[in-house]
């Protein structure tokens, strides 16, 4: 049975994007049909981080509006033949796509695909409540700093009075060097204040901007960040992965003496 899946964060500039790409790569690359769907209406750049951006003709708006057919809005990725991407508009608003549209759509790409991968606007705005309707699960995106916490904290209160299930906890930026001296918090710790079930986290890791200029998908690198991202993608499918605790020494469970949560 397919599924979509909302890729959201309270804050701007978490990795939502980044990782709905690189999740949808590493299904594809499972031989699962996925189709990453771009939603955050006027800032569209999931096409440039899947390198199709130059390829680009019609965006979900125009399939909304019945300018086109969805088959003709989505486009096949170069590298792998099992992951499509619907482009976001360049000029729409975030409200300005329906809930009962997005339900369409999503309907319409679920008799195809097994998996959807939403990339949400940030914030807890109409953008994020227009697309909470059509998505079956929640995947949280945040970055290990008391802003993103925060915000995060804000957005999973919204899914809940939304009447959405508990949605799962990606860390992103992690920095373990970082962690070991009490100077960031661990994706653990974020978890649990957050009181949300931990994914998976991925480092800080220079190869993600880096093959982001190259026009390169990072995900083909033997880089930190894609073999976390790959660990992610097979919890993500049910495989017991273990989860190493960032930071912690042997023998002890959590480091003495660093942050205070
Ligand atoms: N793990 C990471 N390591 C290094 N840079 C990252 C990492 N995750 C994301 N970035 C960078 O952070 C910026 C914001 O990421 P993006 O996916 O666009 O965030 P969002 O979609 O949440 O606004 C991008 O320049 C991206 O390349
Ligand atoms: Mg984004």
């Amino acid at each position: 049975m397919s599924q979509s899946w909302l890729i959201a964060s309270g804050k701007g500039g978490v990795g939502k994007s980044m990782l709905t790409a690189a999740l949808g790569f590493a299904l594809a690359r499972r031989q699962m049909m996925t189709c990453c769907v771009d939603a955050d209406q006027g800032l569209r750049d999931l096409d440039m981080l899947m390198n199709l951006h130059n390829q680009v003709v019609y965006n979900l708006v125009d399939v909304a509006n019945r300018e086109c057919k969805l088959k003709t809005a989505l486009l096949d990725h170069s590298g792998s033949e099992k992951l499509s991407l619907l482009p976001a508009s360049q000029s729409a608003g975030h409200g300005d796509v329906e809930p009962e549209t997005y339900v369409k759509i999503l309907s319409k790409l679920k008799k195809r695909y097994a998996y959807i991968l939403v990339d949400a606007p940030a914030g807890v705005g109409r953008g994020l409540k227009n697309l909470l309707p059509a998505c079956d699960d929640c995947l949280i995106v945040v970055t290990p700093d008391d802003v993103a916490i925060r915000n995060a904290e804000r957005l999973i209160a919204v899914m809940e009075e939304e009447g959405k299930g508990r949605p799962l906890l990606i860390v992103n930026r992690v920095r373990e060097d970082l962690v070991k001296k009490g100077l960031m918090y661990s994706p653990q710790v974020v978890a649990n204040q957050l009181d949300v079930p931990l994914l998976g986290y991925i480092p800080d890791d220079a190869q993600i901007i880096a093959s982001l200029n190259t026009h390169e998908n990072f995900m083909e690198k033997n880089c930190p960040a894609a073999k976390a991202v790959e660990r992610i993608c097979q919890r993500f499918l049910g495989e017991y992965v273990p989860m190493p605790e960032v930071g912690a020494k042997k023998g002890l469970f959590r480091r003495k003496g660093g942050l205070s949560v």
